[in-house]
């Protein structure tokens, strides 16, 4: 079997968690390098990598490039994505700095594989509340055609990157101690409260916050439906790990929650956990370390024709980024798009 010389960028949360599930699924890496802000060896799970600051030239000779630094105009994907796709990188990169853009296909396997024939050279993973919310909505909109979408998301705080765990683990012990919440990450304490910001506001979409307009735009990008109505309100839970989502979804023609369950019971990528007589439900605590978006409470909208509510968990760490960068990957070696 071939395999593939990687260079991964960022060893925060996601690049350490790309670590991990580039193991645990067996991806055929042939050499990996590691590239970051500073010169350092970190180990994770008994295996020590040598961290290297990053530069053009470290990616030559790469077939993959995996990008899990920080956004803007200083992160690594600004300064390095589109060098590493000339020098002959298949990029994939995990933050939000390209995902509208025009040439870059912006992909979750199970929902839209097909756009990554048209790749330049470098691949967007979607935002992770976006990914699971369509994984969820993928094998529903192929049945019966979204008409419009209205979700309010409980997103954990690792979304935010290890500084905000770190946060709200420090809040945890100090704030019952009586020491003052010092928040940095966030506008305000963490520990014992829900935010209902996530990123600013945005003059495009008056009065959403980024995520909110990222689930927008994304969710139509992935779907092919530019003209999809979709609504957000993206809120900060204390919850280290997994993001929650409550779905409200109009279908152009009517599903049944049984149908719905059937449905969603055979799609790839999908665990169904429904049974709510006996409090059975997706939660995050128990789908950290876990790949599959889990969907549960899938009903009827009583009051609204042809509209389904459901509620979906995933982990936002693996699905929400490392898993699904490296299924693209694997994704692109399956349809022979890789040299
Ligand atoms: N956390 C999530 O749930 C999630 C989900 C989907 C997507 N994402 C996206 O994934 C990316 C990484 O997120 P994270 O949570 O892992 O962040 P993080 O924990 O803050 O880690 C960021 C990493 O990026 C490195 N880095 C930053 N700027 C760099 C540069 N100019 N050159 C090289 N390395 C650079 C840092 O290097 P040093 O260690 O040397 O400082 C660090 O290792 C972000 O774009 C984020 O938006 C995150």
């Amino acid at each position: 079997m071939k395999k593939y010389s990687v260079v991964l960028v960022g060893i925060g949360l996601v690049g350490t968690r790309i670590l991990q599930v580039l193991r645990q699924r067996n991806f055929p890496v042939s050499r990996i390098k590691v590239l970051a802000r500073s010169a350092r060896t970190e180990r994770i799970d008994g295996v020590d990598y040598e961290v290297v600051p990053a530069s053009p030239e470290a990616f030559d000779g790469a077939d993959f490039a995996l990008f899990a630094g920080t956004e803007g105009a200083r992160g690594a994907s600004q300064l390095y994505g589109w060098e590493a796709a000339k020098r002959g990188c298949i990029v994939i990169d995990n933050g939000d700095d390209f995902r509208m853009d025009d040439r870059v296909p912006l992909v979750v396997p199970e929902v839209n594989p097909e756009a990554l024939r048209a790749h330049q050279g470098l691949i967007s993973n979607p935002n992770c509340s976006t990914i699971q919310m369509v994984v969820a909505l993928a094998p529903l909109h192929r049945a019966a055609r979204i008409k419009r979408v209205v979700v309010t998301t409980f997103q954990s705080v690792s979304g935010t990157g290890s500084a905000a765990v770190a946060e709200l683990d420090r809040q945890t012990r100090e704030v019952p101690a009586g020491l003052p919440p010092k928040p940095e990450a966030y506008p305000h304490q963490i520990f014992q409260n829900v935010i209902p910001q996530i990123s600013s506001l945005k003059d495009s979409y008056p009065g959403y916050y980024g995520e909110e307009i990222k689930m927008i735009r994304e969710t139509r990008k992935i779907l092919g439906a530019p003209d999809l109505a979709v609504s957000a309100t993206c809120v900060r839970v204390p919850v280290r790990f997994g993001h929650s989502e409550a779905v409200n979804v109009e279908l152009e023609r009517k599903l049944t929650a049984a149908e719905a369950r059937d449905i969603l019971s055979k799609a790839e990528g999908v665990r169904v956990l429904d049974d709510p007589a006996k409090s059975v439900y997706p939660m995050p605590l128990f789908c950290e370390g876990q790949d599959d978006t889990f969907v549960g409470r899938i009903r009827e909208d009583s009051s609204r024709p042809n509209t389904l509510d459901l509620w979906c968990v995933s982990d936002n760490i693996r699905k929400g980024a490392a898993t699904n960068a490296i299924q693209i990957a694997e994704k692109m070696i399956a349809m022979g798009l890789v040299k």
